[in-house]
């Protein structure tokens, strides 16, 4: 493939807008600056457009360690979007799977496919998603079977699937559940009088966040990791 083709689909520019690019020398192949659009490319090159690498090979996935007071949009009025926090080449065109709230940790999960994303959020899969939750009042001795049968929210009108609640002591718990509804964690436990203090989201499914990440890191996803959600 000519190196001008390959720029415009890895970096989603014109064929006029990738000889600009060229020009300017934030092009490398295998390690060496190239200006020329017509030089071939083959598919075991590296190439890398101001030292990032660009890859053809379809879809990508990240991991995120999510930190408080990003939120999990493209724009925002007020406060920095997770966005910000990716510096990916076409960055903007990678979607979140399973938003959180600003003020949650986590487990954030970035992608652009589709249908994999569909797969963790929509309903009809019942995914699972295990949060730590740090409450403001000891937790009751009835909550875990009240979230076992499920507990009806405001403005809902059918009660929570089953959720597995397991008490690390009297504020902290492990909260497993198997639905997204809008600041779900928050309102189950609303619904038993208590009040979330803090949220971080631990795994999605078989997906661990890696402790190795430290608030506003991320990294790509192995194949094994993609694998577990499929
Ligand atoms: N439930 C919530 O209440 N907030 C989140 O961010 C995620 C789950």
């Amino acid at each position: 493939m000519r190196l001008d083709k390959f720029l415009c689909e890895t970096l989603g520019v014109t064929r006029t807008q990738a000889s600009r690019v060229l020009k300017s020398e934030s092009v490398t192949v295998d390690g060496n600056v190239i200006k020329s659009g017509a030089v071939k490319v083959s598919e075991e090159a590296e190439i890398e457009f101001e030292g990032r690498l660009l890859t053809l090979s379809g879809p990508r996935y990240f991991m995120m360690h999510k930190p408080a007071g990003v939120v999990c949009s493209h724009e925002d009025a007020f406060n920095p979007t997770v966005f910000v926090l990716l510096d990916e080449v076409n960055g903007e065109k990678l979607h979140i799977a399973g938003r959180l709230d600003a003020d949650t940790t986590g487990l954030l999960l970035l992608t652009d496919d589709g249908q994999w994303s569909h797969r963790i959020t929509s309903p009809k899969h019942q995914c699972t998603k295990t949060y730590r939750v740090w409450l403001a009042d000891p937790i009751a001795a009835d909550t875990a079977s009240q979230f076992e049968q499920g507990v009806m929210l405001r403005g809902e009108k059918q009660v929570t699937l089953p959720a597995k609640l397991e008490q690390v002591d009297d504020y902290e718990a492990l909260l497993t559940i198997h639905e997204g509804k809008y600041h779900q964690v928050k309102r189950m436990f609303a619904a038993v009088g208590n009040k979330v203090e803090a949220l971080h989201r631990e795994s999605v499914g078989a997906l661990e966040l890696d402790e190795t990440l430290e608030p506003g890191e991320y990294r790509p996803l192995t194949d094994e990791e993609i694998a577990l959600l499929r």
